[in-house]
């Protein structure tokens, strides 16, 4: 399955979900750029430079490294990506690398949020370096402000999430990610839902939309 969204539209957050529940990976390539970045590997060096400014890494860095995170386990009983594929290049070389995995995709889901609410979310959220759980200074607030609820972990900030980044984000979104929504829907493998809500409001959203027990 494929998360598609605006940033900020609560993929990372529905996913964590959607994976519990399930017992999938949650693949998410922002996520195993920043990991590059933080190590100091020759990809996380590549990455660097485009992630502060809000661009996309181009398509053959990140299909390289959700071709390589697909084959290498965990996956036989499907995963959920999130923020891959944001190009149509990259959805195109995602259909080649399902095809050669005989694992053709179920559902794009798409969580459609308008553009001042992903702003206000991206704006106050905090992510724990220890095991990435997300916070929320307003709508999902950690008991500390500066330490993770579920394993005392340190909270940060994204470099990403300063406000002139998020704009920029949010256009590259609009420019080249948001033409595969039609993509998609002309495949008809799009479900779309309504976004804005509170968390536990979306997740029965998302789970009414796959089909998933429990919404
Ligand atoms: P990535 O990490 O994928 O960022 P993104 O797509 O911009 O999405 P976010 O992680 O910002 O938002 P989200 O939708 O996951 O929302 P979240 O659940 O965290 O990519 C970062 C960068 O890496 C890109 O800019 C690019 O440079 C590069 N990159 C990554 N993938 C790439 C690719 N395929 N190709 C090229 N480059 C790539 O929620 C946000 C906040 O809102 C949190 O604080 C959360 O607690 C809160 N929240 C969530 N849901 C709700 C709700 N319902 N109500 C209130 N608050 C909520």
């Amino acid at each position: 399955m494929v998360l598609l969204g605006p940033p900020g539209a609560g993929k990372g957050t529905q996913a964590k979900i959607i994976c519990d529940r399930i017992g999938v990976p949650h693949i998410s390539t922002g996520d195993l750029l920043r990991k590059s970045v933080a190590d100091r590997t020759p990809l996380g060096e590549k990455a660097e430079a485009y992630i502060k400014k809000g661009t996309l890494v181009p398509d053959g860095i990140t299909l390289e490294m959700i071709a390589e995170r697909l084959s290498t386990g965990g996956c036989a009983d499907g995963f959920v990506l999130d923020g891959f594929p944001r190009t149509v290049p990259q959805a195109e070389g995602l259909k080649d690398c399902l095809e050669r995995l005989h694992a053709p995709l179920d559902y794009v889901l798409f969580i459609n949020v308008p553009r001042g609410t992903t702003t206000q979310r991206l704006g106050s959220r905090r992510t724990c370096k220890a095991c990435d759980a997300l916070y929320h200074l307003v709508f999902n607030p950690p008991a500390r402000p500066d330490r993770c609820d579920s394993c005392g972990g340190e909270l940060f900030q994204r470099e990403d999430d300063r406000q002139e980044t998020i704009t920029a984000r949010l256009d590259v979104y609009g420019r080249q990610t948001m033409p595969l929504v039609n993509y998609y829907r002309a495949q008809g493998l799009l479900r779309e839902i309504d976004g804005v809500g509170k968390v536990e409001e979306i997740k029965d959203r998302v789970f009414q939309a796959l089909e998933i027990e429990g919404s």
